[in-house]
């Protein structure tokens, strides 16, 4: 856990990136016991667009209670939006619920006593029987108990490519690459034809994903997952390659990575200035966006040497310690975990939905994929999007791509994830 005197640094840096609307010093003094305070970084744009709509089913489910809009700006769960969330746990003024991700991220909050047990809500509204067994492996912790409900299922191992840049330059369109090597060698014939940068990367979290999608392309499903358990040397051999692959991915894209936000990267492939960026499907409203066609103007496969594998992660809403009115906060769980909260969530943000009896035909083309491999590939969880490991270490894993970003320096940032783990 931060001590609270960094994490109150990390607050002033938060509030001063914090964009017009989202005002966390004014928000208490809007808090009565009909109000529920929900905490997402969903504070722009599409995401926005998603948490609006939840917001619309929990009044129309519980016209009682009014819904407060708690959260900050920062994708993906950044540094600075998790450090804000841990200033406020800290300083006993928590937001009512909060968006975290299923799996391991939790247990740094569990273990800190921040979030309540959810076992009797899960029996009340009958959610052990509607979510998927993967899932629920996910959501319990050693002892049985269950922290959060799931609002979504993320595929994270996506390449997004657009296939007029790909035509226009002899390359096969689909985006399909069996392996990182036949990747590279593309991005090299685009690079040599005059496409600047080839790949879209974005800052900090963006590049974790990155690198984690390039270790499962490289390592397989379940070397893959022995990172996390300990049951893959992170010293050896593959590994050493696979830092080597996502070496050349980064010395094909934009230098403004730094300073450029997921969405944009996203841009930079609809407006065709790149061929393909490597992100999870919160993306597909980027490129769905204002009448453009899945398969004909952008393409979604599985990232280079991940086909017929799922890379998981999931929002799940917790229910904080110490909070005013938990029926409130129940309510808003329970909407969360509603079969219409999770249909009209969904079809907004790109994902799946987790409970298992939403109708797959009410959702998009790219949306039908993902709800194939889900239902019948091997799942593994995402590091950048907290499912294989806690907060702590993901800091780490973090700080090593930041400081990898800059030096470029393989053997550095091997032996640096090898130490996360400890
Ligand atoms: C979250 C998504 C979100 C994305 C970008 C991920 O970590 O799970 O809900 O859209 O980050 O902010």
């Amino acid at each position: 856990m931060a001590a609270v005197a960094a994490s109150a640094a990390a607050l002033s840096l938060v509030l001063s990136a914090c964009a017009a609307g989202s005002t966390p010093g004014d928000k208490p003094s809007l808090r009565t016991h009909e109000d529920v305070t929900v905490y997402t970084w969903w504070a722009s744009g599409v995401e926005k667009q998603g948490l609006d709509k939840l917001a619309e089913v929990f009044e129309q489910q519980h016209p009682g209670i009014t819904f407060v809009n708690d959260g900050v700006m920062g994708g993906g769960g950044s540094s600075t939006s998790k450090e804000y969330l841990q200033t406020r746990l800290e300083t006993q003024d928590p937001p009512d619920t909060f968006a975290a991700h299923a799996g391991a991220e939790l247990d740094d909050y569990i273990e800190g006593g921040f979030i309540q047990d959810l076992t009797p809500l899960y029996k009340k509204l009958g959610l052990k029987e509607v979510f998927p067994k993967s899932l629920m492996d996910q959501l319990k912790t050693q002892d049985g108990k269950i922290y959060s409900v799931p609002s979504n299922i993320h595929r994270a191992n996506l390449l997004w490519a657009n296939p007029a840049v790909l035509e226009k330059h002899g390359l096969d369109t689909s985006g399909q690459y069996e392996d990182l090597d036949s990747f590279i060698a593309d991005l090299e014939t685009l690079k040599q034809a005059g496409v600047e940068y080839p790949l879209s990367v974005a800052n900090e979290w963006p590049q974790v994903h990155l690198l984690e999608t390039v270790l499962l392309g490289e390592l397989g499903a379940e070397a893959y997952d022995g990172l996390w358990d300990g049951t893959t040397d992170w010293n050896g051999p593959e590994v050493t390659a696979a830092l080597e692959d996502y070496k050349q991915l980064l010395s094909f894209s934009n230098p403004t990575r730094n300073e450029m936000e997921w969405d944009a990267a996203s841009t930079m492939v609809v407006e065709g200035k790149s061929a393909f960026n490597i992100m999870g499907d919160w993306a597909l409203p980027v490129y769905a966006a204002e009448g453009r066609q899945y398969g004909k103007d952008y393409v979604v496969v599985p990232s280079p040497g991940t086909n017929g594998v799922f890379d998981f992660l999931a929002d799940s809403f917790t229910m904080s310690t110490g909070i005013l009115d938990e029926d409130a906060a129940r309510a808003w769980l329970e909407t969360v975990s509603s079969k219409e909260g999770q249909l009209e969530f969904n079809r907004i943000k790109g994902s799946i939905p987790a409970r298992t009896d939403v109708d797959p035909g009410q959702f998009n083309e790219y949306q039908k994929t993902a709800f194939e491999s889900f239902n019948n590939d091997p799942i593994v969880s995402s590091v950048a999007h907290g499912a294989a490991v806690p907060v702590s270490q993901l800091t780490k894993i973090t700080a090593a791509a930041v400081a990898f970003e800059k030096d470029g320096d393989v053997a550095k940032l091997q032996a640096a994830l090898a130490a996360s783990a400890g």
